[in-house]
């Protein structure tokens, strides 16, 4: 029997247990469950049996982890490991190590984790015979797409597209999402050039294409901001200006890099300040497009910097951004990678900026388990088959995945939880910023749900405290704390990080 995914279901996180259910089997916490905590609160709880609190036993990492970790070294690069993991224990907000110590996580694999660890609903759609066949019968989908991809992407990735972008190339992660669309915005641009799709490539072209010449292999550029992230691939990475780490050794394009705002806080105390900051940076964005020896086929921007630190800008400059792109003549792609599915409390981040058009691209990953870029325009495809291609093209499991975890963030309504949630945490953080102002300097995210950070002096030590205090934290840039908890995390979590912060500012 298959498993109906439109089953009408109660707005709580229960769910009959799947055929295969290996993970509940592993999960044995306390009796004392989060439903405790939350009817304190008149907050109905997602997971009613998760953790009622952190549980730490032993150090970070303890025995148990220590050794797991001396024998994955041998075989594995483990220099960036932050904690090994047992995921069959780990549930909802929380995630669970080999020694019994269970953290309330705030940064969910890297912000993609969209609704909880072992989410019942997401284990339905998991051992549905659709994904199983999805999983097996992996399909080369330029070439032999399954009869129901066009189901498939209706029901679940363009059932959020944003706005006015209709259309979707599906990927693999987060920087070949990006470097697609880069493809995409060149192809589009040589193809305006030259007068049209109907126009044949010359024989010049086509020659010099092999020697990765120009015209063939044109001297065209991607314009990207400071402190930028958008992968490391070799294209994305020419466009990524977070850390030299990612970038030594590897040959890069000879690409524009644009100012991004360095914004004051608080910010309404800073407000002409700020406007002439994102002023001047509009400017000299102009500049580069107009002056740059490799012209920008396409700006690529993060509504909000993440890897760079967490750095912010107002609606204004992404309008901004958006004239000059048009004016110019040339393609606006918002990379929501890390932004996308719902953290700022809009389910696009772009969202909030009341743009005059829609973005010409806009790419995706990390909580949606599956990555790609939306478009509208039909010249964004190519004049030709097979010159946007690969084996894969996506993945009909991950794209059946995302459905899930969309359907169950509008079940939940977990977008607008996430703002709620948001502004209630961004309060509890002004009020220990207030008390701590060594600690919390430069807050910031403030209604953009609980996509927020801020700037500490000793960022690496509160990080690491984090645990001891049953807290899974992680930073950005240099300096940056930043929150980046799932869309199932509530109030009451957020009491819990609240005061699990300020043990680590007392001591
Ligand atoms: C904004 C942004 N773009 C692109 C990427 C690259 O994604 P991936 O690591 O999946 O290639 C990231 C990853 O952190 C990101 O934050």
């Amino acid at each position: 029997m298959a498993f109906s995914l439109r089953t009408v279901l109660p707005r709580s996180i229960a769910r009959p247990i799947p055929r295969i259910a290996p993970i509940a089997l592993h999960r044995r916490y306390s009796s004392a469950g989060a439903s405790a905590v939350a009817a304190d609160n008149g907050e109905q709880p997602f997971f009613p049996d998760e953790p009622r609190a952190p549980i730490v036993k032993t150090q970070i990492p303890g025995p148990e982890s220590q050794k797991a970790i001396e024998r994955l070294s041998k075989v594995f690069d483990t220099r960036s490991l932050n904690m090994m993991t047992n995921y069959q224990r780990s549930y909802g907000n929380y995630i669970a190590d080999l020694d019994g110590n269970v953290l309330l996580d705030v940064y969910a694999q890297i912000a993609s984790i969209p609704v909880g660890y072992n989410n019942p609903s997401l284990l339905l759609a998991a051992t549905s015979p659709e994904m199983a066949s999805a999983i097996i019968n992996r399909p080369a989908l330029g070439n032999f797409p399954q009869h129901d991809w066009a189901d498939i992407l209706e029901t679940g990735i363009l059932s959020v597209a944003p706005k006015g972008l209709g259309q979707v190339f599906t990927a693999q992660a987060g920087s070949d999402a990006n470097e697609l669309a880069y493809k995409a915005a060149f192809m589009w641009k040589r193809q305006h050039q030259r007068g049209g799709s109907h126009i044949e490539f010359t024989d010049h072209e086509i020659s010099s294409a092999m020697t990765n010449q120009s015209p063939g292999a044109p001297q065209l550029s991607i314009l990207s901001f400071k402190s930028a992230f958008h992968g490391r691939l070799f294209g994305s990475l020419s466009t990524t200006r977070s850390k030299p780490i990612h970038k030594l050794d590897i040959p890069a394009f000879d690409w524009p890099q644009a100012p991004f705002p360095a914004l004051k806080y608080p910010l309404d105390q800073f407000a002409a300040e700020n406007a002439a900051e994102e002023q001047r940076c509009l400017e000299e964005t102009e500049r580069l497009i107009k002056e740059w020896h490799n012209p920008p086929a396409a700006v690529v921007v993060e509504p909000i910097q993440s890897e760079g630190g967490d750095n912010h800008a107002s609606p204004n400059f992404f309008r901004g951004l958006r004239e000059l792109t048009k004016k110019h003549d040339i393609l606006f792609i918002v990379d929501e990678v890390q932004t996308g599915v719902g953290a700022t409390g809009k389910f696009w981040a772009h969202e909030h900026w009341g743009l005059s058009s829609p973005p010409d691209m806009v790419t995706f990953s990390k909580k949606a388990q599956t990555a790609g870029y939306y478009y509208g325009n039909n010249e964004l495809r190519p004049n030709k088959a097979y010159r946007q291609f690969n084996t894969w093209m996506g993945d009909p499991a991950r794209a059946i995945l995302f459905r899930a975890i969309v359907q169950e963030i509008k079940r939940l309504n977990l977008v607008e939880n996430t703002a709620v949630t948001g502004d209630y945490l961004y309060n509890g953080l002004a009020q220990l910023a207030k008390k701590y102002p060594n600690e919390i300097q430069n807050l910031r995210g403030q209604g953009q749900g609980t996509f927020i950070a801020w700037d500490s002096g000793r960022r690496d030590e509160v990080l690491k405290r984090g645990k001891s205090v049953g807290i899974n934290i992680g930073g950005s840039g240099e300096k940056a704390v930043r929150l980046r908890p799932m869309l199932v995390f509530q109030k009451h979590h957020a009491d819990i990080l609240l005061e699990s912060l300020e043990k680590i500012f007392k001591s």
